[in-house]
């Protein structure tokens, strides 16, 4: 089967990170056109520095790396130094980015791709906030019904929210992008925290990394070492949740996840649960579905998965 083709619209983040790690060590299944940043986990200068320090952690200097949306549509810009540090990427130390940030905006990037690529060929994968892709389909309406389909880390249900009592990070951040991106029309599939809290790096899982005795399995251990401690405190998690990666094992083995068909709207008004996204897994609305909205996966699969891949950079 032919490579799925993507851009990886990201706020690395070291969940980001390992997202993307797990995506160009996988060249069978996911081509990878792009990265696109966005201000999410930090602010936009560094998740644009953090998407280069993971490309060149991986070997791809050639990969190209646009800059983004530097906040939301209409939000002041919210990020989470308290998880992922103050660089972003706190854990490893890794060396500043040799390779340039490509000339021209993400959003311009996503447009253009879209509009050049044979209609339906070009899946996105937003790890962050919704901002660039919600830009780019205001800009250009014409490139929604070009889009294979969107795989997003983002939301929550039955897991309530990490940020708010009600709401996600992701959508939370810039919760009117999210809207349209909701409302495109567009295939989604919804990875929330529903299922990314069941993908934890125990202490086990983390040494697997490490014994890979690699550059690139040091650094997911001391990356996860790092970010591991706020969802162990908040929630008295086993390990850190690998939140991102479950977009791009996702790609790779579909099948070792498992969800609904089902409506999901965002809110976007009210201050108590603004950002929650309001999933009708019950089905007790005439809402239309728009989403795979993902619940389960098989941990151990995904680990060994992640781990295979990892031991290929
Ligand atoms: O809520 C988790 C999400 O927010 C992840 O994508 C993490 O990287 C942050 O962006
Ligand atoms: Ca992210």
């Amino acid at each position: 089967m032919a490579a799925r083709r993507i851009i990886i619209d990201t706020d690395p983040g070291q969940d980001d990170a390992v997202a993307i790690l797990l995506a160009l060590a996988s060249p069978e299944e996911i081509e990878v056109l792009g990265i696109t940043a966005v201000a999410g986990n930090v602010p936009l200068a560094l998740t644009a520095r953090n998407a280069r320090i993971v490309c060149e952690l991986a070997g791809r200097p050639d990969m190209r790396v646009f800059a983004g949306c530097d906040r939301p549509l209409k939000r002041p810009l919210v990020t989470a130094e308290h998880v992922h540090g103050k660089t972003g990427l706190d854990g490893p130390v890794l060396p500043d980015p040799q390779m340039p940030l490509q000339e021209g905006h993400a959003v311009d990037f996503l447009i253009d791709t879209l509009r050049a690529e044979p209609a339906g060929t070009v899946t996105l994968c937003p790890l962050g906030p919704l901002t660039n892709i919600a830009t780019a389909f205001e800009r250009a309406p014409d490139i929604k019904e070009r889009v294979q389909q969107i795989v997003l880390m983002g939301g929550a249900y039955f897991e309530v929210g990490n940020i708010t009592p009600a709401a996600e990070f992701n959508i939370y951040v810039d919760p009117h992008a999210a809207d349209i991106v909701f409302k495109s029309g567009v295939p989604l599939v919804v990875m929330p925290l529903d299922v990314t809290h069941k993908a934890l790096v125990t202490p086990p899982r983390n040494d697997a990394f490490r014994a890979l005795g690699t550059p690139v399995g040091d650094a997911v251990a001391e990356m996860t070492d790092f970010f591991e401690r706020f969802d162990k405190e908040k929630y008295g998690s086993s390990g850190a949740p690998l939140h991102d990666p479950c977009v791009t094992a996702y790609l790779i083995r579909p099948e070792l996840f498992r969800g609904r068909h089902i409506n999901v709207e965002i809110e976007t008004t009210s201050d108590l649960t603004l950002g929650m996204t309001v999933a009708d897994w019950w089905g007790v609305t005439d809402r239309a579905a728009n989403a795979l909205f993902v619940g389960d996966l098989d941990a151990d699969g995904f680990f060994a998965l992640l781990t295979e891949r990892l031991a290929r950079l």
